[in-house]
């Protein structure tokens, strides 16, 4: 077996994503980036087990690649069981692929001053999903398998910095701002990450 096989396949999706968002001038053409991100899901054997490690206090989010104009980041979404996020949306574009168990993403929308709850996708391992502000990209995101699941996200911008609204069922709104997990980065990760 090659070793180097499979961080060839991140490599070359970070390589043609950064060649697809050098191209985008007004719009995100996110079907093409739903067409790269699908391929790299397409195989689990790719992401360091530092980046999915889960955590019994809270789902985990591990910077993976920052581009270095901070147009987009690259996140692995970590789940143990039975764990979700509160109501949120993301203030720019999303891409989420599954890699490992399954999630549930519910969606909502704003009316007359309150929520009013959507349908539900169920992600399973392969799958790609769009959160496009412009739809409406309200949602909340559950651990829908009995077991600990994996997805990566790529998002317009530097998502953990960007400030970002949480919601609550009768529509209140407060900002705020993801940041982070800390990860044990790999000495030899190629992924740009900030100092
Ligand atoms: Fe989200």
């Amino acid at each position: 077996m090659n070793a180097a096989l499979p961080i060839a396949r991140w490599n070359r999706f970070i390589a043609q994503f950064t060649e697809a968002v050098d191209g985008w001038n007004r719009r995100p053409d996110l079907d093409r980036g739903a067409s790269l991100l699908s391929d790299l899901v397409a195989r689990d054997d790719w992401l360091p087990a530092p980046f999915a490690l889960p955590d019994s206090r809270s789902y985990r989010q591990y910077l993976l690649h920052l581009d270095p104009r901070a147009r987009f980041s690259v996140v692995s979404f970590v789940w143990a069981a039975g764990q979700s996020t509160p109501i949120h949306d993301h203030c720019t574009w999303g891409l989420v692929g599954m890699l490992r168990g399954r999630e549930a993403s519910q969606g909502f929308h704003r009316r007359q001053g309150s929520l009013v709850a959507g349908g539900t996708q169920i992600l399973h391992p392969g799958d790609v999903a769009v959160l496009d502000p412009e739809t409406g990209d309200i949602h909340r995101v559950s651990n829908a398998a009995e077991t600990a699941s994996v997805s990566i996200h790529v998002y317009g911008g530097d998502i953990g910095r960007i400030e970002r609204h949480i919601y609550t069922i009768d529509g209140q709104r407060r900002s705020f701002v993801s940041d982070y997990s800390a990860a044990h980065v790999p000495d030899d990760w190629p992924g740009s990450l900030p100092q």
